[in-house]
């Protein structure tokens, strides 16, 4: 995929909301100076070492609305949302038929809707790995696998999934990448998601929302390409005149550059991290980081007054292949852990916040 990008009215410090802060929020704090997130009080890096991802749910959900969970509850809710989400399997597929994974998916989310007894917030996060599992599972001709509803989420996921149960080491790795992506300041989809919470449009709609806006490349549709670029630079000796001839064809190069950072987003290192404790099936990791290390330097001798390094995407596309996961799902998995963030947001706006309605620059005609 190549993405040309016309000029824009970038100079403009309010196009774009560059800089705007639209909401305040207990969940996430962005430090793109500093190259530092935290998540509901902690950093990215310690919670990814030290937590689950239904610890890290429940300190959002917890933070959002005022009412302590902990990660016990958070892991019942979700198992068993993931168990009323297989029953309901064909209605909420049954508008997927004939689409890819990403745009099943879409339609996937948009088909769910309230479970007596259970809280909305719970119902979308545990539906959305039983809907990216049966999708995959589908386009190979498979049946779809039930849950274990008392298996962590991200083990029942990569189970539904590959159809075999992962071992220990994977499960961790899919988990720190859950813990890591789960919510990240006010980025593209969490703001879409805030502002239809913002018109007391209820969860399901919010982040249905959430997800398209999450689909495209500048966002999370990013990993699929990165993996398309390292193919398509295929060896060694390729990287230079590979990257050089994209540059200077004004290409963006997947997986770099963000509007906050201005130093290495602290995610990409956290999910190196992870790649290297799996210890198995990561052997393109040397021949990623010379890719990634050229691309550094060439970006910085392409825009030395604008930083541009490595963001989350990179690594997660290196992650994700190493687990198997099939690249058209990459985008479904990122939306798995980030419905975390999204459904903690919405509340938030909800309990806290007013109706989003920005303004704009009119720059057409007058009349006469
Ligand atoms: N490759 C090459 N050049 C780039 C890249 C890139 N990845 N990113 C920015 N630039 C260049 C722009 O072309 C522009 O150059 P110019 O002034 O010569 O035209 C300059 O850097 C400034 O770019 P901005 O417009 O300030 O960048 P913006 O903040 O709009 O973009 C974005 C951020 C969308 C993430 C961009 O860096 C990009 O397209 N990256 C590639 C896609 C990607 O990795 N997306 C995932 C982001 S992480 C996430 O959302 C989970």
């Amino acid at each position: 995929m190549t993405i040309h990008l016309p000029k824009t009215a970038a100079a403009k410090p309010a196009i774009g909301l560059d800089g705007v802060q639209a909401a305040e929020t207990v969940l996430s704090h962005v430090d793109g100076e500093r190259g530092e997130l935290i998540i509901a009080g902690e950093r990215v890096g310690h919670l990814a070492a030290t937590s689950s991802f239904e610890g890290v749910t429940a300190r959002l959900w917890s933070a959002a609305t005022g009412t302590q969970l902990s990660e016990a509850e958070v892991r019942a809710a979700l198992g068993e949302a993931r168990t009323r989400a297989f029953a309901r399997l064909p209605v909420i597929l049954a508008a997927s038929d004939g689409l890819s994974i990403v745009d099943g998916f879409r339609a996937g989310v948009a088909g769910l809707r309230a479970e007596n007894g259970l809280s909305h917030d719970a119902t979308i996060v545990g539906a959305l790995p039983v809907i990216v599992g049966a999708l995959v599972r589908r386009a190979k001709g498979e049946a779809s696998l039930a849950p274990e509803p008392t298996a962590s989420h991200a083990a029942d996921t990569l189970r539904m999934l590959l159809g075999k149960r992962p071992t220990p080491r994977e499960a961790k790795a899919l988990d720190a990448y859950f813990v890591t992506v789960c919510d990240h300041g006010m980025n593209a989809s969490t703001f879409t998601t805030r502002v239809v919470a913002s018109t007391h449009a209820d969860l399901f709609a919010a982040v249905t929302a959430g997800y398209c806006a999450l689909t495209g490349p500048l966002h999370g549709g990013a990993p699929e390409p990165v993996l398309e670029m390292l193919d398509a630079i295929g060896t060694r000796e390729r990287i230079k005149p590979w990257v050089d001839s994209a540059l200077a064809r004004r290409e963006r190069l997947m997986g770099f550059g963000h509007r906050v950072y201005r130093v290495r987003d602290p995610r990409a290192d956290v999910l190196k991290d992870a790649i290297e404790r799996l210890e198995l099936g990561a052997e393109g990791l040397p021949f990623a980081g010379e890719v990634e290390a050229y691309i550094r330097t060439a970006l910085k001798q392409k825009n030395p007054d604008r930083p541009l390094d490595t963001n989350v995407e990179f690594f997660t596309a290196i992650l994700l292949d190493a687990l198997k996961i099939p690249r058209q799902a990459f985008t479904p998995i990122f939306a798995t852990a980030r419905a975390a963030g999204w459904t903690a947001h919405a509340r938030e706006q909800q309990r806290l916040g007013r109706l989003i309605r920005p303004s704009s620059l009119y720059v057409g005609a007058m009349p006469a």
